[in-house]
């Protein structure tokens, strides 16, 4: 174990915070749209036209029947991070840092880059901005990387479009307290899941919302995401030690969702922790970390879980 200031965030260098040491400037991250057009005519037309040609040639075969369009509204589809679904057009309206028709795509970049970050692509890493790390790009690692910083949301203004936002030289804050925003990714180290898992390291990112009061916390094995818990009434500080110091976020409420087909979410018809999350985790939860001890993330039902299965008192991480 590293001695010292340790955070699980010091030891990678990559538990970062943005902080603001102007209180009035307020950041705030502009949800992203993630609208696409499921509907082609011309398409839907040459389909159509296919499935005729198909029947007339063959009377006993059926034609496949098209899937259908991705509607948020119906059951069979929904919105990835509980992104909102729209009661207009079916389609999903995202939470900043995610994209896809089903909200279940990060973003790379980097979090200066608001609304312009790319999606990452399928079956592919993250491509992250010099200075900027983590599963999806959302944490900083120097301050040369918060350099003329777009401020997205001043107070009296609201938010402001994102080619004229101001912008100010902000500095990667790696300890402390959360002023507005923060961005923190851990390894997770219990024995007997990273025994589960030789190939495919476990990760949980973690951000929180000072003004709002809500977190979200994502699971991780090999950067896919298995799945992911948002967190409400949430409170946060720092307690200052003689040896160590501590963070804590501590929230009233959580709900978890598992990203289907996923590790412990179903792959290959395995386990899936889908029913047990919705039922079983109802919070309250907290995330602590330690310097030179690491973080640990506690909820009762998913404490259980983790006793059940691997022995351990809760999710350990580094
Ligand atoms: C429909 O898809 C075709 C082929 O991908 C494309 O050329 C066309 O522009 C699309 N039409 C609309 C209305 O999006
Ligand atoms: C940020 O720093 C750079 C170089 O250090 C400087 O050129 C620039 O004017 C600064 N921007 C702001 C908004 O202060
Ligand atoms: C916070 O708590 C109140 C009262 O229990 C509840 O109505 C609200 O939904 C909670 N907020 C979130 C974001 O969970
Ligand atoms: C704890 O925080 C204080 C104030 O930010 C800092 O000066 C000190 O170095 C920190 N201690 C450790 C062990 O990281």
């Amino acid at each position: 174990m590293a001695k010292g200031n340790s955070h699980c965030n010091d030891h990678h260098g990559l538990w970062t915070m943005l902080s603001f040491s102007l209180v009035s400037l307020f950041y705030f991250t502009v949800c992203t749209s993630a609208y696409e057009h499921a509907r082609n005519t011309s398409t839907a037309f040459s389909l159509n036209t296919q499935s005729y040609e198909l029947s007339s040639l063959a009377i006993n075969s059926r034609p496949e029947p098209c899937p259908p369009c991705f509607n948020c509204q119906l059951d069979a589809f929904s919105c990835g991070h509980y992104g909102e679904c729209s009661n207009y057009d079916g389609q999903c309206k995202c939470p900043s840092g995610w994209a896809g028709i089903d909200c279940l795509t990060p973003q790379c970049d980097s979090l200066a880059d608001g609304e312009k970050r790319r999606q990452r692509e399928e079956g592919k890493k993250c491509e992250c901005k010099e200075g900027w790390g983590g599963v999806n790009c959302n944490v900083c690692k120097t301050d040369a990387a918060c350099a003329n910083f777009p401020l997205r949301k001043q107070p009296d203004v609201g938010f402001a479009d994102d080619d004229d936002l101001p912008i100010s030289n902000m500095t990667c804050y790696k300890g402390g307290d959360t002023v507005i925003e923060n961005h923190q990714i851990c390894d997770v180290t219990n024995r007997k899941i990273l025994d589960m898992l030789p190939d495919r390291p476990p990760e949980v990112t973690f951000s929180c919302d000072k003004l709002d009061g809500t977190c979200q916390f994502q699971f991780w094995t090999a950067q896919v995401e298995s799945f992911y818990c948002t967190l409400g009434n949430c409170t946060s500080g720092i307690d200052i030690g003689t040896d160590y110091n501590q963070t804590n976020y501590q929230c009233d409420d959580i709900k978890c969702k598992c990203v289907p087909g996923r590790f412990i979410c179903g792959e290959g018809g395995s386990i899936n922790i889908e029913e047990f999350l919705s039922t079983m985790i109802t919070g309250p939860a907290s995330f602590s970390c330690q310097t030179g001890h690491g973080c640990k993330f506690e909820e009762p039902g998913l404490n259980n879980l983790i006793s059940m299965f691997f022995g351990d008192a809760c999710l350990d991480m580094w």
